[in-house]
């Protein structure tokens, strides 16, 4: 039933659940692919530069190497120390703090004439189908990484360059760079931290999501605990509510068949104790010894006392309540006790609180409330023992504790022993402590009972203060 009425919140939770799922993978996808645009984009980035950067060379080597060689020297020879250097120094000063990995310059016949990787030069045929793309006129970059298989996937490749490759073309006075290809121009520039930066940023990102969504998920987890509590506790108090109306119903029926058969009882018990009574003083006479006038009586003292106990869960009377301290009912109580406690070797211990308030009570009605609660204290030390009793205020309340070292209440008992005829004794009616709680009640206060920390039962009774407004 609790679960039942639970469900609409379950349903707002698996909502808003996969809707966070959702998101996040929805952010999860957007990041990665925010990261692809952001490579693609520095990738056409270094293309452009790099196709600037060849332009500049070509520029440079054409008016600063080639002519001058040319008038110099007849021909061109790298060969040659001084054209080399030159030609070097054009370079170096062309790439001078930009960031290029490698140079190299083909000539028309796929030799390297220039790099700046000494090894290389006067290598054959190593530049690829690029070089003789280049060759016919087209410019070209490609993309080339370095690494295993999941640093490609997840865009972190161990090395990444960009290699391009462009022809070197002779220029014409009026239109640049349009003459024949002269050779062929190969640039590498790496772009591994530029990714690596990109990845970096793609995760903080992530991280910072990550966070943010946790953050939400347990506000929410926090919201709905607390309505799914506040449901729950409603439920709670409704079926408490729900079991007090059938319980008091139950009592009602069971009141008036009670309060029936009593009344029918009474009269002619009445008429048999004053008989007994009257029996009794005649054979005081004849036959002193006898006892059986004298049983008759106390037995239908004790049957009257039952009788009316029971009619008082069955039919709880209307308290007369008057100002008065609570201690001067229980000193009535442990006082009239006395003799009972004294000789089962029970005592009576006390605390009270100083300064408590008078309140309004019934003192006959709270002294048989109490009188129930010391006598089940007693009954559960068979062997004697302490009980405590002890008081105090709280905000609305003044409280009376009643503590013993009994035998304690088994868990499975503990929920019953408000039941009327619930009785683990053998010669209880269990109509003890629904008096009690009638009493209590009737007095707007509360009545809780449970097992001490250590041994034995504690019963706590609450009785409001402002009694007159309630
Ligand atoms: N202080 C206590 N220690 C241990 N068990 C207790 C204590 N108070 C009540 N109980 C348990 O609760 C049951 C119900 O108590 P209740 O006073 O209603 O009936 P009873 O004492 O059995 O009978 P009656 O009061 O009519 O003599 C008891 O039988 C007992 O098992
Ligand atoms: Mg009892």
């Amino acid at each position: 039933m609790n679960e039942e009425k639970v469900r609409p919140f379950t349903l707002v939770k698996y909502f808003t659940y996969s809707s966070l799922a959702v998101i996040f993978i929805g952010i999860l996808v957007l990041s990665i692919l925010n990261a692809h645009w952001a490579k693609a984009m520095q990738l056409k980035k270094s293309e452009d530069y790099a196709y600037l950067l060849i332009e500049n060379l070509n520029h440079q080597i054409f008016s600063q190497f080639v002519i001058p060689m040319a008038i110099k020297f007849g021909k061109i020879q790298l060969r040659n120390k001084e054209q080399f250097e030159r030609l070097d120094k054009i370079v170096q000063s062309t790439f001078h703090s930009f960031n290029v990995a490698s140079v190299t310059i083909y000539d028309i016949q796929n030799i390297v004439s220039y790099s700046l990787d000494p090894e290389l030069i006067g290598k054959e045929d190593i530049g690829g189908p690029e070089y003789y793309e280049a060759l016919e006129g087209n410019a070209s970059s490609a993309l080339e990484q370095d690494g295993n298989f999941v640093e490609i996937l997840l865009g972190i490749p161990h090395k990444s360059k960009l290699v391009t490759f462009a022809p070197l073309r002779a220029e014409r006075p009026l239109s640049k760079l349009s003459g024949p290809v002269m050779g062929v121009v190969e640039i590498v520039q790496d772009l591994s931290e530029d990714y690596k930066t990109i990845f970096r940023f793609q995760i903080r990102i992530l991280t910072t999501c990550t966070v943010v969504m946790l953050l939400l998920f347990l506000i929410l987890i926090q919201v709905v605990n607390r309505g799914e509590g506040i449901i729950r506790q409603r439920n709670f108090e409704q079926i408490r509510l729900k079991e007090q109306l059938s319980r008091a119903e139950r009592l009602s029926s069971l009141g008036e068949m009670i309060a029936g058969i009593s009344h029918e009882i009474r009269n002619p018990l009445g008429i048999i104790r004053s008989s007994a009574e009257l029996l009794r003083k005649k054979m005081l006479r004849f036959d002193p010894a006898n006892s059986i006038p004298n049983i008759i009586v106390e037995e239908s003292t004790r049957l009257n006392n039952i009788i009316t106990d029971f009619l008082s869960v069955a039919k709880p009377k209307e308290p007369a309540l008057r100002l008065c301290r609570i201690e001067e009912v229980l000193e009535k109580n442990i006082s009239f006790s006395a003799s009972q406690t004294a000789a089962y070797g029970h005592r009576i211990g006390r605390e009270y609180a100083d300064g408590l308030p008078e309140i309004m009570i019934d003192p006959d009605m709270l002294y048989q409330a109490f009188l129930n609660i010391l006598m089940n204290a007693m009954q559960a030390m068979p062997d004697g023992g302490e009980i405590r009793v002890k008081t105090y205020k709280t905000d609305q309340f003044v409280t009376i504790l009643f503590e013993d070292d009994g035998v304690g209440i088994p868990k499975d008992v503990l929920p019953k022993i408000w039941d009327p005829f619930f009785s683990t004794k053998d010669t209880g009616t269990g109509l003890g402590l629904g008096i009690v709680k009638n009493i209590i009640e009737a007095h707007h206060g509360k009545i809780y009972i449970q097992n001490g920390n250590e041994k034995g039962a504690l019963v706590r009774v609450e009785l409001p203060i402002t009694q007159e407004e309630t």
